[in-house]
């Protein structure tokens, strides 16, 4: 089984890159289950329902989220029934939504997890306890479980990645934005990489308009973030092969789509 991971997509940029690309991803690569990051899709914060249909009508069947998660209000009307959305399983008890999501295709089941860091994060339940629980729960039903770890510490994604070995299909890593080239299977069969990756602005530093984190820097003065709309775009992917039965990875390859790195379909 195949499984296409779109890393943090970033306002209009990233949501227009995903609507271009891709048909031609899946075309290519024909993953059987296709999950987005959508934390930073509605203009950098939160989602909105809009954006959550436009994301399974173009091909996705999960949607999975980070700190970003209740930024755009409105979330907290459709979460409740948005089944494909995953947000931080890790959130305190009785925050809405759910932090892992069974998906069926062609009688393949697979778990989607989103768990949260919390090293320079807000402070949240363990995610390493937390895990635990979930696969426990997950291998109930299936060996194919698949990870969002959303966290800022490359220490802490390594070590994630390390508890979880063996254990789980995939854990991928998401929130920085940067993709990493750390892409491999580990000893015990777990895929893994530190960063998706974004998809979204290129000329932008993590997806905001540079002048304006420039005279953050150059300042101290607090400033606006706001999407940089004009600049060239990106998309950052990953594409996890997994052996049907046991669940374990085979395979985890990098996708990346700029001008620097254009995508051709044979
Ligand atoms: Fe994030």
């Amino acid at each position: 089984m195949k499984i296409l991971f779109i890393g943090d997509v970033v306002g209009s940029p990233g949501r227009n890159m995903v609507e271009q690309y891709l048909p031609s991803l899946k075309e290519m690569y024909k993953p059987q289950f296709t999950i987005i990051n959508g934390e930073n899709a509605a203009a950098g914060k939160g989602i909105t329902e809009k954006i959550y249909k436009q994301f399974l009508q173009w091909g996705a069947q999960a949607i999975t989220m980070g700190n970003h998660t209740w930024d755009k209000k409105e979330i907290f009307e459709f979460i409740d029934d948005a089944k494909y959305m995953i947000r931080p399983a890790n959130f305190p008890e009785g925050n809405p939504g759910k932090g892992m999501v069974f998906l069926n295709v062609n009688g393949l089941e697979i778990a989607v997890i989103n768990m949260q860091g919390r090293t320079f994060l807000p402070a949240i339940d363990d995610p390493f306890r937390k895990i635990d629980e979930l696969i426990e729960t997950a291998k109930k039903r299936t060996n194919i479980v698949f990870i969002d770890f959303h966290a800022e510490a490359t220490s802490e994604k390594e070590a994630m990645a390390f508890y979880v070995d063996g254990r789980v299909s995939a854990i991928v890593g998401t929130h920085t934005h940067v993709q990493t080239a750390d892409e491999r299977v580990l000893p015990k069969g777990t895929a893994y990489i530190t960063d998706v990756g974004m998809t979204g602005p290129y000329d932008a530093i993590l997806g905001v308009e540079k002048e304006t984190i420039l005279k953050r820097f150059l300042t101290n003065l607090p400033v606006r973030h706001e999407v940089d709309k004009q600049g060239r775009a990106q998309l950052n992917a990953v594409l996890v092969s997994v052996h049907d039965k046991t669940g374990l990875a085979t395979d985890i390859e990098r996708i990346l789509i700029n001008e620097d790195h254009p995508f051709f379909a044979d």
